[in-house]
């Protein structure tokens, strides 16, 4: 099976994740970044008025995969606005595909992530993992938002991560 690995991270979690499990299925990785260097304020401006920055590379060449899987950090309770042009793309040309996520979660889940696929790309995922920061810090504390934005998992948490993820991806695949 060809699979696309596709990640976008601002801070470095989700391409880290991304990595380990591109390396474990053998699949193409493609780090896609915006165009213009993103910052806090224009994050927050594509979330409120939600827009979509340009990407590079941009999304034409994922007819050739078999299963596409996306990841990238929630903002706001979203998917990262970096992905959309992306997704966005799936709806006119429908392709299996997955989404995984590095969050911080200290406000919980993210329930809308679901729905939002399903809008997005007009067709449910394959499967859908959203790993909360929260699980990593210590189950005494009780981290802020600030907390969780600030963290950057370690290779040997990403690893960890990659092998669950990979063993359910496997389930698809076989
Ligand atoms: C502006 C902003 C908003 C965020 N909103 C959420 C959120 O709604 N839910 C959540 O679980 N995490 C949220 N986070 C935390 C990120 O998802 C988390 O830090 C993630 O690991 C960053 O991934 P990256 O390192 O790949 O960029 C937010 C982070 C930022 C900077």
């Amino acid at each position: 099976m060809n699979i696309a690995v596709v990640s976008y991270s601002y801070t470095g979690n989700n391409d880290m994740f991304a990595a380990c499990v591109a390396k474990g299925l053998s699949a193409t990785h493609i780090k896609i970044a915006t165009q213009k260097p993103m910052t806090m304020g224009s994050i927050i401006m594509d979330m409120i008025f939600a827009r979509t920055p340009k990407m590079q590379p941009c999304p034409n060449n994922l007819k050739q995969y078999d299963l596409i899987l996306f990841f990238a950090p929630i903002w706001m309770g979203h998917i990262a606005s970096p992905l959309r042009e992306y997704l966005h793309r799936l709806k006119s040309s429908p392709q299996a595909y997955g989404f995984f996520s590095i969050s911080g979660g200290a406000d919980g889940g993210n329930p809308k992530l679901f729905a939002e696929l399903l809008k997005r790309t007009g067709t449910k995922p394959a499967i859908v993992l959203d790993q909360h920061i929260r699980d990593f810090i210590p189950q005494n504390s009780k981290p802020t938002r600030n907390d969780t934005s600030a963290f950057k998992i370690s290779e040997a948490e990403a690893s960890k991560l990659s092998t669950i993820a990979i063993k359910e991806i496997n389930k698809l695949t076989t």
